[in-house]
C-alpha cells in the first residue's frame, strides 16, 4: 500500500492526526482536509513530504470534489465531535456533520473512490443502553441533533454503497480520550478536561452524580482498527460498534485520576447535561469477528499516557 494516497477529513484533530501518524509510518501519502476549528497545525507533522494539509470546510462541496481526486481511500472524521454544541447550535453544526458526509459521498462518487471509513457514534442509540452493552440492533433513538446528523450520514453512505458501489465501513465509536484531545472547551471530551483540570489543580464540575457510565477506549487502540478498515479487502456491511465493552462511572474516572496523580481539585456536582445519554457500553462482538483487536489499553495506563503527552 506504501505511497497510496489516503483523504483524512478531520486529519488535524485529536482522532484524526494520530491516524495521520499511524498511516504515514506505513508509507502511504495523507492529505488532511480540516478547518482548524478544534484542529491544529500543531497537532501534524508539516515538514513530511508525504503529508498535505487543505485548510478548508467539508461544507464545501468543490473543495471535498477537490480533495478527493486520487485517493485511495477517504477515512470522513470532520464534525463538530460535541453532542452539546449541537444542542446549542443545530444549523451550523449540521453543516460540518451531515452536509459534510453528503459531500463527501458525493465527491468520492465522482473521483471513483470506493472506500470510506466514516466516524459515526454510540449517540445514535441514545438511552436504549440501561446498564447493558448495546449491540448494533438496538433501536435508534437520537436525542440530539448531533446523533441525527451522524444516523442520516450512516444512511446515506449506505445509498452509497447500494447506488454507487461505495465501499463504507461505518463505526459507531463510543468514547475515545487519548493525548491530542483538546481540552479547551467547555465542551471537550470528559476525560481531556479531568486530566487537564486535575493536573493544574482547577475545580472540576461533574453534571449529574457522577453515576452516568462511558466505555472508554485509547485512542491507539481505535488508531489499530482504523488503519485495517482502510486496508481490508470487503467492506463488512452494516454499522460496527467501536467500544470494549467495558464501563466506567465518572466518579470511578476521578478516583483513577487521583490514583495517578496524587490527589485531587475540589469536584461539584451540578445538574445534568439536557440530551446527556446515562449509560453506554458498547456491544463489540461485530468488532471483534471483523478486526484483529489489540489488547485492551487499560484506562490507568492510557490516562498516564495522556497526562504525560
Ligand atoms: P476533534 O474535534 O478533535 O476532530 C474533529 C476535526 O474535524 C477537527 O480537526 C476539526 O477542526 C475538524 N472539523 C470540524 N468541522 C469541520 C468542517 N466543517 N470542515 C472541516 N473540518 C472540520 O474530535 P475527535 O474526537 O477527533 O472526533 C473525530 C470524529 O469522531 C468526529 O466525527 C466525531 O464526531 C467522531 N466521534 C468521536 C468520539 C470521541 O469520543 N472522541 C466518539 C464518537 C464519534
Ligand atoms: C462523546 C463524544 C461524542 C461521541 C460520543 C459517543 C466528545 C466531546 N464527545 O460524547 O463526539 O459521539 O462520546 O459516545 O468527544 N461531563 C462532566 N463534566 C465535564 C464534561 C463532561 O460531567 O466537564 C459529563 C457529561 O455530562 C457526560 C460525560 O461526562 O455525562 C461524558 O461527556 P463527553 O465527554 O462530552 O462525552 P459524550 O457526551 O458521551
Amino acid at each position: 500500500m506504501s505511497d497510496a494516497l489516503v483523504l483524512i477529513t478531520g486529519g488535524a484533530g485529536f482522532i484524526g492526526s494520530n491516524l495521520v501518524d499511524a498511516l504515514l509510518a506505513k508509507g502511504y501519502a495523507v492529505r488532511v482536509l480540516d478547518n482548524l476549528s478544534t484542529g491544529k497545525r500543531s497537532n501534524l507533522p508539516l515538514d513530511n513530504p508525504r503529508l498535505q494539509l487543505l485548510e478548508g470546510d467539508v461544507a464545501d462541496a468543490a473543495l471535498v470534489a477537490r480533495a478527493a481526486v486520487g485517493a485511495t481511500a477517504v477515512v470522513h472524521l470532520a464534525a463538530v465531535a460535541s453532542v452539546q454544541a449541537s444542542v446549542d447550535d443545530p444549523v451550523s453544526t449540521h453543516q460540518s456533520n451531515f452536509v459534510g458526509s453528503l459531500n463527501v459521498c458525493e465527491a468520492m462518487r465522482q473521483a471513483g473512490v470506493k472506500r470510506v471509513v466514516f466516524a459515526s457514534s454510540a449517540a445514535v442509540y441514545g438511552n436504549n443502553g440501561e446498564d447493558d452493552s448495546i449491540d448494533e440492533q438496538t433501536a435508534k433513538a437520537p436525542l440530539t441533533p448531533y446523533a441525527s446528523d451522524k444516523l442520516a450520514s450512516e444512511h446515506y453512505f449506505d445509498f452509497y454503497r447500494r447506488q454507487h458501489g461505495l465501499e463504507p465501513v461505518i463505526f459507531r465509536f463510543f468514547n475515545i480520550f487519548g493525548p491530542r484531545q483538546d481540552p479547551s472547551s467547555p465542551y471537550s471530551g470528559v476525560i481531556s478536561i479531568f486530566s487537564e483540570r486535575a493536573q493544574k489543580g482547577l475545580p472540576i464540575a461533574v453534571f449529574g452524580d457522577g453515576e452516568q457510565t462511558r466505555d472508554f477506549m485509547y485512542v491507539g487502540d481505535l488508531v489499530a482498527v482504523l488503519v485495517q478498515a482502510v486496508e481490508m479487502a470487503e467492506a463488512p456491511l452494516g454499522a460496527i460498534n467501536v467500544g470494549w465493552n467495558r464501563t466506567t462511572t465518572l466518579k470511578q474516572l476521578l478516583q483513577a485520576l487521583s490514583e495517578i496523580i496524587g490527589s485531587l481539585p475540589a469536584v461539584s456536582y451540578t445538574e445534568p447535561r439536557s440530551g446527556d445519554i446515562r449509560h453506554s457500553r458498547a456491544n463489540n462482538q461485530r468488532l471483534a469477528a471483523s478486526f484483529t483487536l489489540p489488547e485492551p489499553t487499560p484506562l490507568k495506563v492510557g490516562l498516564e499516557k495522556l497526562l504525560n503527552q
